[in-house]
């Protein structure tokens, strides 16, 4: 019987498509850093929340594939996945997760959900014809977080809004149902302070950089894939659209395509923000900036390419199980507890 000593720590990438830049560099990078700076102390779980696949157009036909994929991108981003304190799954093996959103469901309100920004973009104008799991996503997500009682979510900054959406739940079924039933995930500044950030990760579209860079947004020219070959990765990069102010300066607003480089100079070279910046600023070339941003990702794909390779998928499936199998036992009991909580089982 496996028991839960140690805080947890969550996170998970969809497996519909390819993972860009953006997911590596906003989740698969500091769920790692994390591992390692705190290995042994916390337990880590990173999992495939495969059944968030589900709430956009998807190749069914491919989906399973691309979810042992996953794994194996996880392992190549360099997740110690043998460590004992470190578990990887995949959520539609975990039915507790079905299950405790239909419960969160119930307690969630449609105004909430309606005014989730991600889900005004997707939905668009079209909102007839999303589909309802699109709307309740988050739920499912707080689902995936609160059943493991996880308190540290690494995740880029589009997930912040959902983030805190399941901590509202979190409260307010504490609120309902007494204190001890949900671990209350944390605040999103205390999440950044945990992972020594001082702002979310956010990755643009080198082509439309106000926009995030994305692999449900048909946009090859602005998204690099983890899949794709360096060379080309280097030529998208020097493709990038940036501005005519002939400065440089990290400025979201009035220079999104420069802070955008800048940003994925500091993470790839592991460097502090402000050391990167101040090494840039004020150069008028934005050619250089990109040659040495488009040099730092084509030595990374090359690398992370070459793990990819390596990953022994039988182990890992293998480990999957054992994996699960804990994880399973888990979810299980939160979700009695909350079960009992809401009246669906008899209380002791
Ligand atoms: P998903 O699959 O869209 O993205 C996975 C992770 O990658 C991050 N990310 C980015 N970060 C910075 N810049 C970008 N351009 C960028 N694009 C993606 C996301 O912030 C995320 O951390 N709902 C989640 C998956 C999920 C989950 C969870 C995460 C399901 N349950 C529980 C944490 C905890 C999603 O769709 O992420």
């Amino acid at each position: 019987m496996f028991t839960m000593t140690k805080e947890v720590i969550l996170t998970g990438v969809r497996s519909n498509d390819q993972p860009t830049l953006g997911n590596y560099l906003g989740a698969f990078l500091p769920m790692v850093e994390l591992q390692r700076k705190f290995a042994g102390a916390y337990q880590v779980n990173m999992f495939v929340p495969d059944l968030h696949s589900l709430t956009t157009p998807v190749d069914h036909g491919g989906l399973y594939a691309n979810t042992v994929m996953s794994l194996k991108y996880y392992a190549a981003a360099g997740l110690d996945w043998r460590n004992q304190d470190t578990f990887i799954y995949r959520q539609s093996f975990i039915p507790a997760h079905s299950e405790l959103a239909w419960i969160l469901d119930c307690f969630t309100y449609f105004g909430e959900m309606r005014r989730m920004t991600q889900f005004k973009e997707k939905a668009g104008d079209g909102e007839e014809n999303v589909s309802v799991g699109l709307l309740n996503y988050p739920v499912l997500m707080a689902a995936d977080i609160l059943l493991y009682g996880a308190r540290w979510v690494p995740v880029g900054d589009d997930q912040r809004q959902h983030l805190e959406i399941a901590r509202n739940i979190a409260l307010r079924m504490n609120r309902k149902f007494g204190d001890e039933l949900f671990t209350v995930p944390e605040t999103w500044s205390k999440q950044l302070a945990f992972a020594g950030r001082t702002e979310g990760v956010r990755i643009r579209s080198l082509s439309s950089p106000d926009k995030k860079m994305s692999k449900s947004v048909q946009d090859p020219r602005g998204t690099i894939l983890l899949s794709d070959h360096p060379d080309t990765a280097a030529k998208k990069v020097l493709g990038a659209t940036t501005d005519s102010l002939g400065r440089i300066s990290f400025d979201w607003q009035r220079q999104p395509g420069v802070t955008n480089l800048l940003q994925i100079l500091a993470l790839l070279q592991g460097k502090p923000q402000g050391e990167i910046n101040a090494d840039w600023l004020d150069k008028p070339s934005y050619g250089e900036l990109k040659q040495a941003v488009a040099k730092a990702l084509s030595e990374f794909l090359e690398d992370f390419q070459a793990k990819l390779r390596g990953v022994d998928e039988a182990a890992l499936l293998d480990g999957l199980k054992t994996s699960e199998k804990a994880m399973n036992q888990i979810a299980g009991g939160t979700l009695l507890r909350v079960q009992t909580a809401v009246g669906l089982r008899p209380r002791r």
